[in-house]
This record gives structure tokens, sequence and C-alpha cells, in this order.
């Protein structure tokens, strides 16, 4: 049993020297590989300790570029993290496709947060309505040192309403409080007024005259929170064009493109278990600059796969349709974002990434990043629909197995010119590898 007491209050050196000791059988390699992923930078390694607990070294993910984003008419250059090979390349090349057929538009269509408390009642309806009303002007009054700030910017709490569940679950009922929280992401601030507004429910419940002994006892706060769950923050993204100007190198037939393309996305939108699959795609292109931006990339994928679940049925995010002679591929997405705040301020990369991108506003970045979302799925679509995935993933991914076979600069030439024309395999690849070290 390798249980530690104390384990937070160690130096790190001491943590790295217990977890070689215990798991490693005290080899020193380990702790030169850990070692090797400190930045020499005394001072920036020092604040990428302290982003977490228990830092013991860096971890790696590469970040990209991918160019030629012109989104309403304006160009961006992409910043993307992620280790999937073909990611980058695939959103390149979407890009550059649609830069010449006017480029994406993208509308922020709401910025509306959410946070609930959630509580016990077991009294009359009518009595805890009434409560509510009377606590509207103190809800606002207890919360105004925190809202201070964010009302300077133009946001603030938009509306506290309560909310029977008790359908659902007995003596269940929430304050379902909404929020605008401009350039922020907003949880802290959400949360903050939240759990005040808790306080407010509690102190005030022994007060309110209506209530009986039994009902003032009935009162139980069970815990306040945002919701990741962001269905009216929603930003649309799009793309549409003459079937005709579809015609490209790779689309020969543009008509039998758009209908197969048109196809593929009705069958992400009847059948799940292609549909979380062709949004796997949207979201690869929207978690690497959620990435990049330092935002929180597991709210962004709870609220998207919760929001393409809405109606009951899990189903594709994006859109395609044949009207006329024009082909049109959108998509609408919850995306609750922050360009001020959190890593915004702390993190080099982060800032560098928001620099490069002309240093947007929340809801500008909402546009960049479902843009990405998109430009990924069409790429994803294009190629299923047409030469199948492998041939341009396998290619990406053979600097991947080159590395593994730890191949020469010179095996890596012969490798690279003979799978020109060649399909991919981790296979094949080892196979001609090896024929060229006989
Ligand atoms: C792979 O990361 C993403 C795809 O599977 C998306 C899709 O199938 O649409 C290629």
């Amino acid at each position: 049993m390798n249980i530690v007491n104390g384990f937070s209050k160690l130096t790190k050196q001491q943590k790295i020297d217990w977890l070689v000791s215990q798991y490693f059988q005290g080899d020193l390699s380990v702790t030169s590989l850990l070692k090797s992923y400190w930045n020499s930078d005394a001072q920036l390694q020092k604040l990428h300790d302290e982003f977490i607990e228990n830092t013991i070294t860096n971890f790696y993910l590469p970040m990209g570029i991918a160019p030629n984003f012109v989104i309403n008419g304006k160009t961006y250059t992409v910043p993307m993290v992620i280790e999937e090979s073909s990611v980058v390349a695939a959103a390149s090349n979407a890009a550059k496709f649609w830069s010449k057929r006017d480029g994406f538009k993208a509308t922020v269509l709401s910025t509306e947060k959410i946070g609930n408390v959630h509580f016990m009642f077991g009294g009359s309806k009518q009595n805890l309505v009434r409560f509510i009303e009377k606590l509207q002007p103190v809800f606002r009054s207890r919360t105004a040192n925190i809202t201070r700030n964010m009302e300077k910017r133009g946001g603030g709490i938009l509306s506290i309403v309560l909310k029977d569940k008790t359908d659902e679950l007995e003596n269940y009922y929430q304050l379902h409080a909404t929020f605008d929280t401009k350039d922020s992401m907003g949880a802290n601030f959400i949360n903050s007024c939240l759990e005040e507004f808790a306080n407010v429910l509690r102190e005030e419940v022994s007060n309110f005259d209506l209530f009986s002994i039994e009902e003032k006892e009935s009162l139980q706060i069970v815990m306040s929170i945002l919701s990741n769950y962001v269905p009216n923050c929603l930003v649309r993204a799009e793309v549409s064009c003459k079937i005709a100007d579809l015609k490209s190198k790779e689309i020969e037939n543009p008509q039998e493109f758009a209908e197969k393309f048109v196809q593929a996305v009705r069958i992400a939108e009847i059948e799940t278990y292609r549909a979380v699959t062709h949004n796997k795609g949207i979201m690869n292109g929207v978690d690497a600059v959620v990435l990049a931006t330092g935002n929180d990339f597991r709210a962004i994928e709870a609220g998207v796969h919760a929001f393409a679940a809405k109606d009951g049925k899990y189903t594709s995010l994006s859109h395609a349709e044949i009207v006329g002679e024009e082909f049109r591929f959108w998509m609408d997405l919850p995306l609750a974002l922050g360009t001020v705040g959190g890593l915004t301020n702390l993190h080099p990369m982060v800032k560098f990434a928001l620099e490069l991108l002309g240093k947007p506003k929340a809801d500008d970045l909402m546009k960049i990043i479902a843009v990405a979302g998109l430009a990924q799925n069409f790429a994803a679509i294009k190629s299923l629909t047409t030469t199948g995935i492998q041939q341009g993933h396998m290619k990406m991914h053979l600097m991947n197995i080159l590395n593994q076979l730890k191949a020469t600069e010179t095996e890596r030439q012969k490798v690279t010119d003979y799978f020109k024309d060649q399909t991919v395999s981790h296979r094949a690849v080892v196979d001609f590898i090896e024929s060229l070290r006989k």
C-alpha cells in the first residue's frame, strides 16, 4: 500500500523522490525524464507549478496554427493545441477551401449563462413564491459588491426565477438565475452570486411571517453552482456557395459531392452511433482552440453534448442542405468562453494565442471556435465521403510511426518518398523500414 500522509506539504523534489522510490524502484532515469520537461526559466516553471497541486513536471501538447480562416470577411490564423496528427492539417485545408468561397459567416445568437441554487422545501408553494418575490431586491442588494464591477462592464445578474421541480423529486425547488458575464467565462462570479443567494434564503427564512415553523425548518439548501449547460449562449457558424463552386482539385463532381455530403449529415442527424463520432470531429476543432485560448474544455464538452441531446435524442450538431443551386452547411453551438480572467491573464501561451487572434472579445472567440469546429467537420465529411479518412490520417500519422521506429533522416526520406503513392499502415511502414535495414 502506497498511502502517504501530508504529501502536498513535501517539496517538488521530495514528491519526485517518493514517487520514484515507490513506483519505479528508485530508477533515477525517471527523475531525469521528469526534470527534462521542466522549463529552464525557474520563474516560468514556478508559474506552471502553481496552477495545480502536487505538480511534478509539465506535460507537453503541440501548439499548431491553422492559417487562412476567413470569418465575416476578416482573416485569422487560428492557434490549436492538440495531439491528433491530422487535425491542424484538416482545419487548414478546410479554411483555405472556404477562403476562396467568401469564407465563413458567424453570428452570436445569445450570451446568457445560468446558475442554480438547489434547495428542498416541504411547505406551501404559494408561500414560497411570495417569499422569493419578497427576496428579489435582497438578492440584488446582498450581491451588490460582487456585481458592481461586472455591471460597470455591462454585465450582471439578468433574472432570478423560482422553479418547481417537485414533480420529479419530492420537495425539490431551484433558484434558476441567469447572468451576462461579458468577456469572462464567469464561473467564479456566478458561483459567488449563487452562494450569496443561498445565504439570503437561509437567513431570511426565519423572518418570513407567512411560513409556519415547520415550513421554516423544512427549507434546506443542497448546493449552489453554475450550470455548464448553456443553450442560451449560442453561436452560429455557416458556409454556403453555389454547388458548382464546390469544384476543386479534390471535388471533381460538385453535385454528387454536395448530395453525398448532405446524406452524410442526415445520417448523423438520425443515427446516434454516427452522431457521436461526427460531433467528436467537430470537437477536434473546438477543443483545440478552447485549449489554446485557456478555456475550460471539460465545461465546453459537457455543455455541447448536452445540447446535442436537447430534444431527447443525441443528434448531429451540424446540418446541411441543398436549396436549388446552393449548398449550405451550418451549426449552432453553445459556448461559454472567456477572454479575460482565469488562465487568460496567467499563461504566457494563452496570452500569445489571444494576441494572435487580435485580442478577441468573448463573442468574437465564440465565432472563431465555432468556425474551427465547422471547418473540422467539413474536412472530415469531405474525406469520409471521397477518399476515406485513412489516407490523410495515416499520412499525417506516418511521422509518429517513424519516431516510434527511431528512423534516421535517410530512412525518413526514403519512407516519405515510397509512401507518396502507397497506402500507409503501421505494418507496411515497419516492413519497409526492415527491408531498408537488412
Ligand atoms: C477523428 O478524430 C474524427 C473523425 O472520426 C470525425 C468524423 O468521423 O466525422 C474523422
